[in-house]
């Protein structure tokens, strides 16, 4: 049974914390952004597999061991962020909501289910006051840097059409998959065959196609970027045109995105709407070679940062985009821990 309430929490009271999947790329921004944002947790609980169990990770001044997530890590958690993967999420994100925990979830189990808000906290973050099963979803990488680019675009003349085509670094397909871009590379320079491990083909030196196959010959991650923006925006008109690859950058996705609207819209309106809009640094520069967004500067912050806002030259009224952020952190863990921070500073929502 689940009612409004307020908690009473302010930003006095301290927080258990798990993280699930506290091992891996994202898990570890997790931890990495609750102690940098110095988000006010009395007990941290790092969950990963078996394999991990005793390990140890960094947290503030100390080291923390790893523990082997099971049915019951969730006992006395009141916030538990998980980014394990989806059958982790599936199983294990009911068990810490029935604990008592609010689950955020960054795997793509929970994004489509009518009872869990998708939150992008600049976007949406009253969606999150309504969980009936405890849990919000976090979106994927892609969806988020791409709606916090484009909301208040959207406030302003209400978006028809996006057609975006993704960048997309290794990171965001975790540890491992970097790991797979480093050693195909170090082939490659060493005149070696390549010889991929968890990328479907050759990464290193080259673009690739790397999601299963969704409907219509789409890509699964194609049709997560048409679905969460039209849950996050709250408008099942936005037609959304995407083409996602993954590209040999280790962090950092970028995004080319062409967007049409219900009135004409201009490269000088957007610009206006988009200088100094939550979570955004727009890149204001006229174009000049090596001056634009980029994952190598992104990388390591947590804003998302838009720049070539041109005027298209065929379709009057609409614009093109060049979108750039860190996806571990805003398209991940920072966006992840930010729902935490504003649900937990403010009045919330608990199981009662
Ligand atoms: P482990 O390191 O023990 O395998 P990445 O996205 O970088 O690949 O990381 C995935 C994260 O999810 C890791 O922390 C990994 O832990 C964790 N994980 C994967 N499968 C499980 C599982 N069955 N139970 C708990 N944690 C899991």
């Amino acid at each position: 049974m689940w009612r409004p309430m307020s908690n009473g929490m302010s930003s006095a009271k301290t927080f258990v914390v798990a993280v699930v999947g506290a091992t891996g790329a994202v898990g570890r921004e997790m931890v990495r952004t609750l102690e940098r944002r110095r988000f006010p947790v009395s007990r941290l609980v790092a969950l990963a597999s078996k394999r991990s169990a005793g390990q140890t990770i960094p947290w503030h001044n100390t080291e923390l061991t790893i523990e082997e997530l099971g049915p019951t890590s969730f006992a006395g958690v009141d916030i538990a962020l998980f980014s394990a993967g989806g059958s982790v999420s599936r199983d294990y994100g009911p068990i810490a909501a029935n604990a008592g925990a609010v689950v955020i979830d960054n795997s793509s189990a929970w994004r489509m289910d009518p009872a869990c808000p998708l939150v992008v906290p600049e976007v949406n973050m009253a969606a999150a006051d309504v969980r009936p099963k405890g849990i919000v979803a976090n979106p994927n990488c892609s969806t988020i840097q791409m709606v916090v680019a484009l909301k208040p675009l959207h406030d302003a003349a209400r978006i028809k059409h996006i057609i975006v085509s993704t960048y997309q670094a290794t990171s965001g397909k975790g540890h491992a998959a970097v790991e797979d871009l480093l050693a195909q590379s170090r082939a490659v320079l060493g005149g070696m065959p390549v010889e991929p491990d968890v990328f479907p083909g050759q990464i290193a030196f080259n673009v690739l196609s790397d999601w299963k196959a969704g409907e219509g010959d789409y890509s699964e991650e194609e049709w997560k970027m048409v679905h969460e923006t039209r849950k996050i925006m709250g408008d099942a008109s936005i037609g959304v045109s995407p083409t996602t690859v993954r590209v040999p950058v280790v962090n950092g996705h970028a995004e080319s995105i062409h967007v049409q609207f219900h009135r004409p819209m201009t490269a000088s309106e957007a610009k206006s709407l988009l200088r100094g809009a939550e979570g955004v640094v727009l890149m204001d520069d006229t174009y000049a070679p090596g001056v634009h967004p980029q994952p190598a500067h992104a990388t390591g912050t947590d804003a998302v940062y838009v720049g070539r806002v041109r005027d298209d030259l065929a379709v009057p009224g609409a614009l093109n985009l060049f979108v750039v952020a860190d996806n571990l952190r805003k398209g991940a863990a920072l966006n992840a821990v930010q729902i935490a921070e504003r649900l937990f500073t403010s009045s919330v929502e608990r199981r009662t």
